[in-house]
């Protein structure tokens, strides 16, 4: 097992790596009371639900098993949550746990911070990209029908525990959309990662364990440093939204839950990359490594057929990093070196909506 810290002052905490993490040595540290309510969705329930409540010290136990589903990371099904802590009475020592990927994630985080005002979670990410990135950072929410992640909090765990093992039963679509979140590691901060990333796509996507393991401690190892640098995304941790604000229009013009979150990133990322071609900040030949690492990940590339340049000008319009109504954007300097930027020739941003929305 390896062991990284995301250092957040007395709000830090440990993200576990390795195979076989479900035991007790890795969780009753982490318990504060005793109670625990385990958040999971009807597809992880049957598969760990089991195996995680056989590790558990000796406390009281519940749980509520959410409907699986982008399209379910809404206020109502969170209420379902709410409901469930107060029917169990648990009380502000509680600490619960979401056994599932980042929908299950955010949601219990969200319902964490919510709860009492506050009480403890622990992360058991399922998914690869909720290892490689949505258990880490303390970002929480659910959706609104009118933009992503809109309602929120910043919540940090008590701890992460990223189990490879439990990628063996996760689809390979959803591999593959993990994998468009550990590309973007290196695209904006790590050119050898990515470097390395090619060489090793193959046996990625093949689902080699010690592979695995090295992509998610070096994505979480990036990921808790710019986290430690800046907790409340007021500065850089802005760039690990590369490809997010195209990749969310998608999500949203497409209705949650039709395209993955890491697909959309993924077609997002390649649009940024080409308007960072026009603006002459990387080569043709930089371009066509992103479009082919993506392919090697088997992600899409191509924005859906339906989607015209006026749809992502108004969802984009919601994104998070808009200010003044000024719309920004991460872009790439270079491969391994993103920035956030409202310098952009918008006659460059509707060429690069035009070629991939019309
Ligand atoms: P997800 O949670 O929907 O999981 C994908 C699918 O895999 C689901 O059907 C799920 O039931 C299934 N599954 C999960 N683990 C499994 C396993 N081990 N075996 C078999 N099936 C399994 O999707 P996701 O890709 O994990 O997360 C996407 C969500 O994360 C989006 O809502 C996105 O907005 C959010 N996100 C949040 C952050 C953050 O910082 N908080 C960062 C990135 C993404
Ligand atoms: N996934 C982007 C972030 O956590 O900031």
């Amino acid at each position: 097992m390896q062991t990284l810290n995301v250092d957040l002052g007395d709000r830090s905490y440990p993200i576990f790596i390795g195979t076989d993490l479900f035991c007790s040595d890795n969780l009753a540290p982490y318990i504060r009371g005793n109670q625990v309510l385990i958040v999971s969705n009807e597809t992880v329930a049957p598969l760990y639900l089991d195996q995680l409540k056989s590790v558990l010290p000796p406390v009281q136990i519940d749980d509520v098993i959410l409907p699986d589903g982008e399209q379910f990371k809404t206020l109502e099904q969170l209420n379902a949550v709410f409901d469930r802590l107060l029917e169990c009475r648990h009380n502000r020592t509680t600490t619960l746990i979401a056994l599932g990927g980042g929908v299950i994630g955010d949601m219990t985080g969200f319902a964490a911070a919510c709860y009492q005002r506050g009480v403890n979670f622990i992360q058991i990410p399922t998914t690869l990209l909720s290892q490689v990135d949505s258990s880490v950072g303390g970002k929480t929410g659910v959706n609104h029908p009118l933009g992503k992640n809109m309602i929120g909090a910043f919540h940090q765990p008590q701890v992460v525990l990223a189990s490879v093992d439990v990628l063996r039963t996760l689809p390979d679509r959803e591999l593959s959309a993990g994998l468009a979140e550990v590309i973007k590691y290196g695209l904006v901060y790590d050119d050898c990662f990515l470097d390395w990333l090619e060489e090793n796509m193959s046996g990625l996507v093949g689902r080699d364990a010690s592979l695995l393991s090295h992509a998610i401690y070096r994505s979480c190892e990036l990921k808790a440093e710019v986290v430690a640098q800046d907790e409340k995304e007021s500065g850089v941790r802005a760039l690990l939204n590369l490809g997010h604000t195209f990749g969310h229009a998608i999500e949203s013009c497409q209705g949650y839950g039709n395209w993955l979150h890491g697909e959309a990133v993924a077609v997002g990322t390649v649009m940024a990359a080409d308007l960072s071609q026009r603006l002459g900040w990387i080569s043709s030949d930089d371009y066509q490594r992103v479009v082919r690492i993506m392919k090697m990940a088997n992600l899409p590339v191509e924005a859906p057929q339906d989607m015209t340049p006026e749809n992502f000008m108004t969802l984009m319009a919601v994104d998070k990093k808009v200010i003044d109504g000024q719309l920004r954007l991460i872009l790439l300097k270079a491969l391994g070196k993103a920035v956030v930027t409202d310098q952009f020739d918008p006659v460059l941003l509707q060429q690069t909506l035009t070629r991939f929305a019309s």
